[in-house]
């Protein structure tokens, strides 16, 4: 199987983002595609990488009520 992160911060053994809940608006939108230049929020790019593998994946958004 292949990796799913070209990009993002590859020297890094692993990659983690603590957010503090106060520090995120009313609505937050969190990549998971990994595909996004704006890590660790999703910039759309979910969109192409679907187009072009037939991927189905997108954003998990984190709305204040
Ligand atoms: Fe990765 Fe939207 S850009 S989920």
């Amino acid at each position: 199987t292949g990796r799913c992160n070209d990009n993002i911060r590859k020297h890094e053994a692993k990659v983690v983002d603590m957010i503090d809940i106060e520090n995120i608006a009313n609505t937050a939108a969190f990549c998971r595609c990994w595909k996004t230049k704006n890590w660790p929020y999703c910039d759309g790019s979910h969109g192409e990488h679907n187009k072009n593998t037939g991927d189905n994946v997108g954003p998990v958004v984190i709305k204040r009520k």
